[in-house]
């Protein structure tokens, strides 16, 4: 199949968030456990994704390629958009008791030393392992979210989970953006020769404490602030080992090996047809995202 887009497309749209009232507090699968960890998962979408885009700038003055600086170009501003918009979601998960602002602030923290550190070494030659460092860590996180976003795009009970539709629209819109630009970052990482090792440890880290880490956040999450969850703890263990069962991680470990082998590229994994078929049930003359385009 041909590619559809060669260069991933920043798309304006208006969720309306906070202006309807917020729907059920249990809004994926009725579930608390899983509730809290989407809740999670949108409240770090915006520090994570200032993370990657800080560590892809920070080499896009030494791009050869200008086809791969326009497609960086179209990565930012995909991430940059996603970033606004779950800020908006996270206001309304708040409202609904979600502790968003704390688990946005946790990751925020290395925003204020990478700052610093820019600013003071502004060369691209200094601190080159730091350099590295982030942005393998951008390179693995954006395998695990586009392995997240076809399971989430291919997999009709996944759909099904989300009852809240402007949440489900929300996450069917991020997916296909993870999609569209899953390679970008990976192409720079190669552009610019950081060692294959570096990407290969952080998704050993990601493969082995990604879940944990959430599963122990969303427990957090309910004993700091959901009343409900805290008088049920039978029902959140039940809930946690339905959670993992998940058709949203199907797969997701065998997906994770690939990356760990020298000579992977994310393009091996084809996903050009679930992407063109997305566009189409999204942002076609009918999509269903059609009226949210601003
Ligand atoms: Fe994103
Ligand atoms: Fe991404």
């Amino acid at each position: 199949m041909t590619n559809v887009m060669t260069y991933p497309a920043v798309r304006r749209l208006n969720f309306g968030f906070g202006e309807q009232s917020a729907g059920s507090r249990y809004f994926a699968d009725g579930s608390i456990v899983f509730s809290h960890l989407v809740a999670i998962l949108s409240a770090i979408f915006p520090p994570g994704e200032d993370i990657f885009v800080r560590s892809v700038r920070r080499y896009s003055g030494q791009l050869a390629d200008p086809e791969l600086a326009k497609r960086v170009a179209g990565f930012i501003g995909q991430e940059k958009t996603h970033g606004r918009q779950h800020r908006e979601l996270n206001e309304q998960l708040a409202a609904m008791g979600y502790p968003t602002a704390w688990f946005e602030y946790l990751l925020q923290s290395t925003e204020r030393m990478e700052k610093f550190l820019d600013k003071q070494y502004p060369s691209p030659d200094r601190l080159p392992r730091l350099r590295h460092f982030f942005l393998g860590f951008t390179v693995a996180a954006e395998h695990f979210t586009a392995v997240w976003a076809e399971n989430i795009l291919k997999r009709p009970a996944v759909q099904a989970m989300m009852y809240d539709a402007e949440i489900r629209n929300l996450l069917n819109w991020h997916a296909l953006e993870e999609l569209e630009h899953k390679s970008v970052a990976f192409d720079v990482y190669r552009a610019v020769g950081v060692p294959e090792s570096t990407r290969i440890r952080w998704m050993r880290f990601a493969q082995n404490c990604g879940i944990p880490i959430l599963v122990l956040f969303s427990w957090l999450s309910i004993a700091t602030t959901d009343v409900e969850g805290r008088r049920q703890p039978f029902r959140v263990l039940k809930e946690t080992v339905q959670m993992l069962r998940n058709p949203m991680w199907k797969g997701f470990y065998s997906d994770m090996r690939p990356f760990k082998k020298r000579d992977f590229h994310p393009d091996q994994i084809d996903t050009a047809e679930l992407v063109a078929h997305w566009q189409q049930e999204l942002f076609g003359a009918e999509g269903q995202l059609a009226g949210h385009v601003k």
